[in-house]
């Protein structure tokens, strides 16, 4: 049934989770044992039904397009997903702004630009030894890689630079970079 989910996000020619970062992330999410999970980036809920099929207890997952998270639903609700998966059709920022909950697995795969925007706040959503997993983070080797940056998206490859330094750097976490997919970073935190 997940693929054909997978075939609805390819058909809206949806930039849906890569099997290969798909795998990872299960498996990491198994690894750590996570089962109060938040994603950023919904789309329509192939990612979510994934995480939700290998045994958490809850995910909150945010999707700003209003059509996007109705098909979201529709899919979880199909997929019997729905006492585990709450959609919220709403912007990043606005949740994360109001966001009181404390996550132990943070799945990042919302607006690429806006990543370090939202790093302080997903740091203070997420327990002690919790992960931030992030994709795309190396966005198609014009990140850290000798690919030139296409025009127009200067200001987002800037903006994941950024992203990269920051969650290296910060006292909080501790990262490591992943060349798998398009890239993948993985931030533990480490103190509060
Ligand atoms: C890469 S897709 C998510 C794919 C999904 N994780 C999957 O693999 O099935 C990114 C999604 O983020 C959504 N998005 C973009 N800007 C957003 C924002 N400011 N707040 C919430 N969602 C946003 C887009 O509409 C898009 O559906």
């Amino acid at each position: 049934m997940l693929k054909d989910i997978k075939k609805i996000g390819k058909d809206l020619h949806l930039p849906i989770t890569l099997d290969e970062t798909l795998e990872f992330l299960i498996d990491i999410i198994k690894k750590n044992n996570a089962k109060n999970i938040l994603e950023i980036g919904c789309a329509v809920g192939y990612s979510a039904i994934a995480m939700a099929q290998c045994g958490v207890k809850h995910i909150d997952t945010v999707e700003i397009d209003t059509e996007r998270a109705k098909t979201a639903k529709e899919n979880i609700r199909i997929e019997n997903y729905d006492n585990i998966i709450n959609v919220i059709n709403a912007d990043a920022k606005n949740f994360l702004d109001e966001c009181t909950n404390k996550y132990d697995f943070v799945y990042l795969d919302g607006p690429k630009g806006q990543y370090v925007n939202y790093l302080e706040k997903l740091i203070e959503c997420t327990k002690i030894g919790g992960i931030i997993f992030a994709d795309n983070v190396l966005f198609k080797g014009m990140v850290r890689g000798s690919t030139p940056v296409a025009h127009g998206i200067k200001a987002m490859i800037k903006n994941l630079r950024l992203y990269l330094s920051k969650i290296e750097n910060h006292p909080k976490l501790k990262t490591e970079i992943f060349e798998i997919g398009d890239g993948v970073s993985i931030s533990k935190k480490i103190k509060e």
